[in-house]
């Protein structure tokens, strides 16, 4: 689906997401929602607050799961994820704060894979994700899967690569203070989704686009894994349509 900027697409998917909670809410079911950071999903969660507080979109069936988290990082320091979260979306619309799950980046190494084997677990006894917000790196990462991640991959700790490193380095004082690593859900946990939505905005994301979407599903760029995703839909501006 390409729109003409990244307002318009972002509006888009919060109208379908808001349509899922609605639909859910009649249901009496909960909303399983998988959730992301980075650039692109911000105006996506602006525009859900906006449908909150303006139009009275309710989130107290939503339950969301967050792709990944920094390893090492405190949760309040600037560049963690839960800040991120608490700050875009959670801390202003009226979600209860046991329904949000976002990676912990203060877990002991030594109980680290207790504590992705739980998470996903959590995943499960609610249902499953109904639908899986994703962006893409520049290498093709979704979550914090890079090039070479299997595609039965879990939640588990990953060490992210130097291009990774490199384009978050904006976030920190310095390149030195990027972490080496972080907890990611994996490929699997996210193909597992019933529905997954990949945003992507901008003429840099372009070539990633292209090779996501027309070249062979490999794990050498995991985005094209999702090609094998019976119900994955790619909402693009624009710009990052430009080489398809
Ligand atoms: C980050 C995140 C991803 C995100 C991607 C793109 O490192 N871990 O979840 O999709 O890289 O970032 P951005 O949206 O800022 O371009």
């Amino acid at each position: 689906e390409i729109h003409p900027a990244a307002k318009e697409g972002s509006q888009a998917v919060a109208q379908q997401i808001a349509a899922l909670i609605r639909e859910k809410q009649a249901a009496n079911e909960p909303c399983v929602l998988g959730l992301a950071t980075g650039s692109t999903p911000k105006y996506l969660y602006t525009e859900l607050v906006r449908l909150h507080k303006e139009e009275g979109l309710s989130f107290k069936n939503v339950v969301t799961f967050n792709l990944d988290e920094y390893y090492p990082i405190e949760p309040d320091a600037l560049q963690s994820y839960n800040r991120f979260m608490k700050e875009h979306l959670f801390n202003h619309v009226d979600i209860p704060e046991g329904n949000y799950h976002i990676p912990d980046g203060t877990v002991p190494k030594e109980k680290i894979k207790a504590y992705c084997e739980a998470y996903e677990r959590k995943i499960e006894e609610v249902g499953g994700i109904d639908v899986q917000i994703l962006g893409i790196g520049n290498n093709g990462h979704i979550g914090f899967n890079e090039p070479g991640s299997n595609i039965n991959s879990h939640t588990r700790l990953i060490t992210l690569d130097n291009t990774t490193r490199l384009a978050n380095a904006y976030e920190f004082p310095n390149m030195s203070q990027v972490p080496r690593l972080a907890i990611t859900m994996g490929i699997s946990s996210i193909m597992r989704a019933k529905r997954v939505i990949l945003m992507a905005w901008g003429s840099h994301k372009a070539k990633i686009v292209r090779r996501s979407v027309e070249g062979h599903s490999t794990d050498q760029v995991p985005a094209s894994l999702l090609q094998q995703h019976p119900n994955c839909q790619f909402v693009i501006d624009e710009q990052a349509a430009q080489e398809l």
